[in-house]
């Protein structure tokens, strides 16, 4: 088995007997893969998203049974050891794990958001959380237009939330062809047939 098929088996270990959860991280991977592997991630980085989208709420469990809540600041607190110590245990390398615990670390946290796989796994998130926490379309679109940086993203997000905003009119081919003759005067442009 690889080594990500590995975590992910951990990981549905981890959240045993708690199918919302696991079905959660399971969903927010296969949304990060789908974008970064879009968005051209290097190998490394989409290794690196990858693990970090199976581990990403790994401080849930440790949250509740030291605080009995688990807010997403407690999350941050208590994820990245966690998650540390399942990533050694499988043998991941020491780079992948300093910025895998990074990032669960602080995907709640949406200002400095320094990286793709950083910016891909918030995304993702919120493509999942939008659903299961049933947000008001007007919400979506507002945290979509504020969060989301990568075409991919943004493409999901509308197709799934808010489709309307793709509709075409029914002249928009003939308004197409009309802008770019504008832009083509405007330009001075001769393009021979
Ligand atoms: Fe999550």
């Amino acid at each position: 088995m690889s080594r990500l098929n590995n975590l992910c088996s951990r990981m549905i270990e981890f959240y045993r007997d708690d199918p919302a959860r696991i079905q959660h991280f399971i969903k927010v991977h296969s949304f990060a893969k789908l974008i970064g592997e879009e968005e051209h991630l290097d190998e490394k980085l989409l290794y690196i998203l990858e693990a970090a989208a199976y581990v990403h709420d790994i401080g849930i469990r440790p949250a509740e049974a030291k605080f009995g809540r688990c807010d997403g600041k407690l999350q941050e607190q208590e994820g990245p050891a966690e998650a540390e110590k399942m990533l050694k245990s499988l043998g991941f390398e020491q780079d992948v794990i300093e910025r895998v615990s990074y990032l669960v670390g602080h995907h709640h946290t949406y200002t400095d958001i320094d990286g793709m796989d950083y910016q891909i796994l918030v995304e993702a998130d919120f493509l999942v959380n939008y659903f299961e926490d049933h947000l008001e379309t007007e919400s979506i679109k507002k945290s979509v237009k504020k969060i989301f940086k990568t075409e991919t993203g943004i493409r999901i997000a509308t197709e799934m939330f808010f489709p309307e905003e793709f509709q075409m009119s029914d002249t928009w081919a003939q308004d197409g062809l009309q802008e770019l003759d504008d832009f083509i005067e405007a330009q001075g442009i001769y393009i021979r047939q």
